[in-house]
């Protein structure tokens, strides 16, 4: 099927009374680059603050001093945003909808006044442990409410959270702990995902052995299996909280303290910890929230990223709830019991705007469209999509299956470190192209840059690499413990703009086309993996001598990974030995990392001075070897023909 993707796609019938409109959307977006100032002053007033900023903007992006500061002076509490203030007026409303993974167990809906109340608590059972403000926590929890309890307890008294996603190892886990010197970790026993269940608490005990033994755990018993327990150690979360007062006084904060880390991973060596701070993030996540999805009281708003995943902060827990929103938390997976589960659940919620990844329409597409017209989606009103560019065939099935070409799609482009929206439709106010993650947020002045030179190409209908020119409030502050490696990997290679690390298009309307990274980033499933990472997990194993891993074109996850090994001298290469690299790598990060495929490399292309030529290593793994342009600076091209002969990926 061959998609024109070049025409617009006119604002569906129903939007003429959207939040915003196109001429609102020039006009804003036009005031947000001519006067940030006065824009932002006027747009942080949509959360409360105890005391409010007299400074906006304070940012330098030079090489060497990069600094970013929003509204400085300003005092203010998240969870006081996301949970107090609406209680004079949405004490009863449902905060959040918590949807099982099994279909069978009954949802559960918190309202304000509920979620206030736990949330109270959860942040007594951290005092009472020591935290304190400033002190990191790391969350590595099943996607059930006590995760968005943990984080909001961790912003009520000034804690700074690491979330770690569920389905990373023990060692990944241990790395993390390590690396922000966690105080405490907070888990579950186990975690039901699409009929089985991950050892969370093993994993816990596991990545513990690893760590100070000063660090205590928090267990929430979630489904009550079996797990050890290590007095003094161990706390039983849901059962102290029934101990501790409801009350708990929040913490006034500054503007610029941090808010939580999240570890991504970048083009070298081990994973970053992004720094977000307070003000700026709770103002640009808010915002982008009720815009890009056109959220008005009464939506139900469901995005199935997990909490782990930036996603997860941004719309899952601090946007929605900043806006007072109806959240909606699945424990589940898009195909357990049956492809249909993800519609079941638009159906029984009446969800109104539905955000996923491609990779999930991708699979899903691949069941055929009667797992979706089984159900009434008729709630539905706007889509989304994120984490990796939209191949136009996924979203023509998207649109017409799942939003009967009535529900605008929001293709939203953005990055960890961006801490919410950066190039994105909104319905209403901008048309849509499949493919095309279409204009910047407020605020985002983005540049196409020459790749080898970094002079801006201006115009339409130009092609380079996609920098920032200006920073925005949700913009990341630092590397955690880290700022020179901050500068180095965002801010140097072009002076004077925040690189994203993605190439870019822009069509002959202006139109902003992600063509993918162009670093050694790789995009699985819309899990952002190093290749870095992937290779030293391989050459720990003993018998392998060397890797290098590179990404190829996946049906279904977008990117797969794929591997070139030389193994050590005189260990034979074999099935069982590449199905104990497999499980290696799953153990070593965690079960994104496996590669896809292994090829045995007895060589590695290598310039004369030892670096690996991973351009041709793509090639090959791309099954397109023949453009593999200049091999004469190979140490020895005879490797080449070697690794094409033995090639993994044939069409
Ligand atoms: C990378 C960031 C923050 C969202 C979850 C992923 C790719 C993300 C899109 C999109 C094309 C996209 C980019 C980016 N990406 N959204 N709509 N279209 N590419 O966050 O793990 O930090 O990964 O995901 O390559 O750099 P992340």
């Amino acid at each position: 099927m061959s998609v024109d993707n070049t025409a617009k796609h006119p604002i569906p019938p129903g939007f003429e009374d959207a939040l915003l409109k196109p001429a609102d959307y020039t006009r804003m977006y036009d005031e947000s680059i001519r006067d940030p100032d006065a824009f932002w002053a006027r747009e942080g007033r949509r959360i409360d603050w105890i005391h409010p900023y007299s400074v906006v903007k304070n940012t330098d992006f030079t090489f060497g001093k990069v600094s970013i500061k929003w509204f400085e002076d300003g005092i203010l509490n998240v969870s006081v945003n996301c949970i107090d203030r609406h209680l004079p007026t949405k004490a009863e409303q449902t905060a959040i909808i918590f949807e099982p993974d099994d279909p069978k167990a009954t949802a559960r809906h918190i309202t304000y006044a509920e979620l206030s109340e736990k949330v109270n608590r959860f942040a007594n059972v951290l005092l009472s442990q020591g935290v304190m403000r400033g002190d990191r926590v790391v969350i590595y929890m099943p996607m059930i409410p006590e995760a968005a309890y943990a984080m909001l307890a961790c912003a009520r008294i000034g804690a700074v959270h690491s979330v770690v996603f569920a389905g990373f190892s023990p060692d990944a886990l241990a790395n993390r702990i390590n690396d922000c010197g966690a105080k405490l970790v907070i888990t579950a026993d186990t975690a039901p995902r699409g009929g089985r269940r991950t050892p969370l608490k093993s994993n816990t005990d596991a990545a513990l052995l690893h760590c100070s033994d000063r660090v205590r755990c928090l267990v929430v018993k979630h489904t009550g299996d079996q797990t050890t327990w290590i007095e003094g150690r161990d706390v039983d979360v849901l059962k102290l909280m029934d101990e501790v007062s409801p009350d708990c006084p929040p913490r006034p904060m500054n503007a610029e303290d941090p808010l939580f880390i999240l570890y991504t991973s970048g083009s070298t060596g081990r994973p970053k910890g992004v720094v977000h701070t307070t003000g700026g993030y709770l103002v640009y996540a808010a915002m982008t929230h009720k815009y890009v999805f056109d959220y008005k009281d009464g939506d139900i708003f469901w995005c199935t990223a997990d909490v782990g995943w930036v996603t997860g902060h941004s719309y899952i827990v601090y946007g929605p709830l900043a806006n007072g929103a109806t959240t909606l938390m699945f424990e589940g997976v898009p195909t357990w019991p049956d492809a249909g589960r993800f519609w079941e659940v638009c159906d029984k919620h009446r969800v109104t705007q539905f955000y996923t990844a491609p990779t999930a329409i991708r699979s899903l597409m691949g069941q055929g469209p009667e797992w979706v017209d089984r159900h009434d989606l008729s709630s539905l009103r706007v889509l989304g999509t994120v984490g990796e560019p939209i191949n136009p065939e996924a979203w023509v099935w998207y649109d017409k299956h799942v939003g009967k070409g009535r529900c605008p799609i929001v293709d939203t482009f953005w990055q960890t470190e961006t801490g919410g929206h950066m190039i994105t439709s909104i319905p209403g106010a901008i048309e849509t192209k499949p493919g095309s993650a279409t204009l910047p947020f407020f605020g985002v002045k983005p540049e196409v840059l020459d790749p080898a030179s970094g002079q801006i190409i201006e115009g339409n209908g130009v092609e380079g690499v996609l920098a920032i020119a200006d920073s925005w409030p949700g913009q990341m502050r630092t590397l955690w413990g880290d700022h020179q490696r901050f500068m180095e990997a965002y801010f140097q290679q072009y002076p004077g703009y925040y690189f994203t690390g993605d190439g870019c298009r822009r069509d002959e309307d202006g139109y902003y086309w992600i063509t993918g990274r162009v670093d050694d980033v790789i995009n699985v499933s819309g899990h952002r993996m190093g290749t870095a990472e992937v290779e030293s997990a391989l050459v720990a194993h003993e018998k392998v001598a060397e890797a290098a891993v590179v990404g190829f074109p996946h049906q279904i996850k977008g990117q797969g990974i794929y591997a070139y090994v030389t193994l050590m001298n005189g260990v034979e290469p074999s099935d069982d030995l590449k199905r104990e690299l497999e499980t290696w790598v799953r153990t070593e990060i965690g079960p994104i990392a496996k590669p896809d495929l292994i090829q045995w490399a007895p060589g590695l292309p290598k310039t004369r001075s030892g670096k690996i030529m991973r351009r041709i290593l793509r090639k090959i793994a791309e099954d397109d070897f023949g453009s593999l342009g200049d091999t004469s600076t190979l140490a020895d091209p005879g490797v080449v023909d070697e690794l094409i002969e033995n090639r993994m990926n044939r069409a």
